[in-house]
């Protein structure tokens, strides 16, 4: 096997997750609220995102140097054009064993056996909440639960039953009641419900401390209700925790971090829909690949871009979410975000 390059922190680069399309057809106060996502926000025009050529350029020479998954992400992967054109070439790169996508779902059911056909394996299905209201209210009145239900179903009958995860949000006093009702929801069926801790991501959704459920007050809530009991990870280094129900209903997970950074095991790298990697969800700067790739001089030369790969990857000493929570000198979170220039999420994605 090819030796594997570490981080400053001894860190190996193993998930590359890209982002296809800036754009989205919701707005998540969390994500891209209205009042910033409005009609003259400029996002990114088409000949300034990578092209599929350059998307598989840039995961064969990350599959080279050790990334084995890739997840495809937003803004809303499913609004970019031709989407299992890219996934078909992503699953034959060599090295290349898992490729999942990320989506808030209402587009599946007229694409989901696109992409089953294509080769993908896993599909997570962001759903806040059960109740219209509250569903209406986080993705800034563009979305109902009823259409993002049809979407799962269309995973489902696709083909991708038991490869299906779903992605809460859970922000205090917005949905964290209706917990219960989306867990009962998807028990008995394949579908892993997990419940994340709301981020300050990006600099705009206003996040405060206050806001954050953490993981451990939803599972007390939780376990009284339907007990639980904690499964291994799956790999090291699993963002989510893992809990069984005790009855046999399934399984949930908790992404809890605020609470409990999970920076120590990170191995994701970030590329834009404009081709800027990131080594951090929270980076305030990325590398710009874009130039390189579209560089005539480096034309069909991936060493370079090989050399620029992994030189970016062996500086790297992120650790945001491990710095936040002992920011600034003692033990406690900020009640604000830490640092107030950081990369937006619907333009780096989940
Ligand atoms: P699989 O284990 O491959 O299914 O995916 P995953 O657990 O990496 O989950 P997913 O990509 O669905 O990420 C779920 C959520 O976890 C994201 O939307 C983020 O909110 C959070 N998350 C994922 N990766 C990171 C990370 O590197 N840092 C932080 N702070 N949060 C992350
Ligand atoms: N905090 C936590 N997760 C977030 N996501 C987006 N914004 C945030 C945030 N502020 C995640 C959600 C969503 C995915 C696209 O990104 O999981 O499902
Ligand atoms: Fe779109 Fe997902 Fe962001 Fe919501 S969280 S605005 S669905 S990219
Ligand atoms: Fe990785 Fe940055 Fe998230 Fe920490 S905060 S887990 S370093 S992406």
């Amino acid at each position: 096997n090819i030796a594997q390059d570490v981080d400053r922190h001894g860190r190996p680069l193993r998930d590359l997750r890209i982002s296809v399309m800036d754009r989205c057809n919701f707005r998540c106060s969390y994500c891209m609220p209205e009042s910033t996502y409005h009609e003259g926000f400029q996002f990114l025009a088409p000949r300034d995102r990578l092209d599929f050529d350059e998307i598989e350029r840039v995961a064969r020479v990350a599959a080279s140097l050790g990334v084995t998954k890739i997840r495809l992400t937003g803004g809303e992967p499913l609004l970019r054009a031709d989407l299992p054109d890219l996934i078909e070439r992503l699953v034959h790169v060599p090295g290349i064993e898992d490729v999942a996508l990320t989506t808030n779902g209402v587009l599946l059911p007229r694409c989901a056996q696109a992409l089953r056909q294509a080769g993908l394996q896993r599909v997570t299905i962001s759903l806040d909440s059960l109740d219209p209201a509250v569903f209406a209210r986080m993705s800034g009145g563009r979305g109902d639960p009823a259409a993002v239900l049809k979407g799962v179903e269309a995973a489902e009958q696709a083909g991708f039953q038991g490869h299906i995860k779903i992605n809460t949000v859970v922000q205090r006093g917005v949905n964290d009641a209706g917990v219960p009702d989306l867990l009962a929801h998807f028990r008995n069926t394949e579908c892993v419900v997990r419940l994340i801790e709301y981020m300050d991501v990006g600099n705009r959704n206003g996040w405060e401390r206050m806001d954050v459920v953490p993981s451990q007050e939803l599972l007390t809530r939780i376990n009284a209700i339907w007990p639980v009991a904690a499964l291994s990870p799956h790999y090291p280094g699993e963002v989510a925790r893992r809990y069984g129900y005790v009855d046999g209903a399934g399984e949930i997970g908790f992404i809890s971090s605020v609470s409990a950074p999970f920076c120590g095991a990170c191995s994701r790298a970030r590329l834009s829909s404009d081709g800027k990697l990131y080594t951090c969800l929270f980076a305030t700067q990325g590398t710009d690949l874009r130039a390189l790739l579209r560089n005539p001089r480096h034309a069909g030369d991936d060493e370079v871009l090989r050399t620029v790969l992994s030189h970016i990857w062996s500086q790297r000493t992120d650790r945001y979410s491990e710095e936040r929570a002992t920011h600034p000198a003692g033990k406690t979170i900020p009640k604000r975000p830490y640092t107030q220039d950081k990369i937006e999420m619907h333009y780096i994605g989940g």
